[in-house]
């Protein structure tokens, strides 16, 4: 009884992680917001880094690169972007599906008048720039 719960328990991993997809480096995203995340390095771990370039209309910093680093772990990944001139970081995650990474995220910022953090959250689906 527990040998045959124990092989559909490896079974069930193999078929888990035979779906998992990882992250493509060098590889290059755009959202639907016109921005650009590039990866440059992803290790064994799965921690990688790169760019990412703010076009979103409706907010700030746009046209840099800033840093990005992240971690997939399987399909499943996050990364974080710090807009340093603007105050602001945002973390977003999602999951690697084909050429596509649909993700939520959530912006983090200090309110001007109580100095207290604050939270804005979206969702960007990045699709691979061939
Ligand atoms: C800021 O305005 O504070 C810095 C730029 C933030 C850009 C946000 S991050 C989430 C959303 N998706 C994008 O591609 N750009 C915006």
């Amino acid at each position: 009884m527990f040998r045959a719960a124990a092989v559909a328990l490896f079974g069930l991993c193999f078929v888990v992680n035979a779906n998992a997809q990882s992250l493509p480096s060098p590889s290059t995203w755009k959202n639907q917001r016109g921005s650009v995340l590039t990866i440059e390095t992803v290790d064994p771990a799965g921690t990688f880094k790169g760019k990412f370039t703010n076009s979103a209309p409706g907010f700030r910093c746009q046209g840099k690169p800033y840093d990005a680093s992240g971690r997939a772990t399987g399909s499943n990944l996050f990364f974080v972007v710090t807009f340093t001139e603007c105050n602001t970081v945002t973390r977003w995650r999602g999951r690697l599906s084909a050429n596509r990474i649909p993700t939520t995220w959530s912006l983090r910022y200090v309110d001007a008048q109580t100095g207290a953090f604050r939270s804005l959250n979206g969702s960007d689906a990045f699709d691979r720039v061939p």
